[in-house]
């Protein structure tokens, strides 16, 4: 059975955002991945026959459940960490041009999608490109999969689950993790993303 592999990033010294904190907060990546190939065991091992699946109905249907939960989890932070890798790169050119025809500015958009990761609740700010309408559009994911959306590709993810800035700053001061999350982006990473998938070139 094919099992999905824990990722390793080159993340450099951020400001604002500690060691601590991305060491520990790599290791909870590492157990969403664990955990995705856990559940596909544990389903594989229930579906072996007839007998097993309908003994094991409801185990089945929330294994599969919860395996959206792990998934995008797992590939959450994938996105989530590899924007930090290469150091700092605050260069954005063709997706500045994009954001600029669907949010007017570059500095209103950023303000907007601050607020998305100010969403009270744990989950994610994410920016995506819909490549079937040719425009960005963001949403706010709860936990790691509810409110994902359909036939997009992710460009940006800020993760505002509490873990990723506790060892940081107190819940009230999440504004700060957030200027920080910013401050460290290598946007080259997120410029690729959105260059290779952009429709209108
Ligand atoms: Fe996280």
């Amino acid at each position: 059975m094919k099992t999905f592999t824990p990722r390793t990033f080159a993340i450099p010294e951020l400001q604002g955002i500690s060691k601590k904190s991305i060491d520990e907060h790599i290791k909870l990546y590492q157990g969403y991945v664990k955990h995705a190939n856990l559940i596909l065991e544990k389903i594989a091992e229930m579906s072996k026959d007839i007998a097993t699946v309908e003994a094991n109905t409801y185990v089945l249907g929330e294994l599969q459940r919860r395996f959206g939960f792990e998934f995008d989890g797992m590939k959450n932070h994938e996105y989530y960490f590899e924007q930090f890798e290469g150091g700092v790169n605050q260069d954005v050119v063709t997706l500045k041009t994009a954001i600029e025809e669907e949010w007017g500015s570059f500095d209103a958009w950023c303000a907007r999608f601050k607020a998305v990761g100010l969403t009270r609740g744990i989950g994610w700010a994410i920016l995506s490109y819909d490549k079937v309408n040719d425009r960005l559009v963001h949403s706010w994911v709860d936990e790691q999969h509810l409110g994902q959306l359909n036939s997009v590709d992710i460009i940006l993810a800020l993760d505002m689950w509490e873990h990723s800035y506790l060892f940081d700053y107190v819940p009230a001061d999440k504004k700060k993790y957030i200027d920080a999350f910013f401050e460290n982006l290598n946007w080259e990473t997120v410029e690729k993303r959105f260059v290779s998938v952009r429709v209108s070139k």
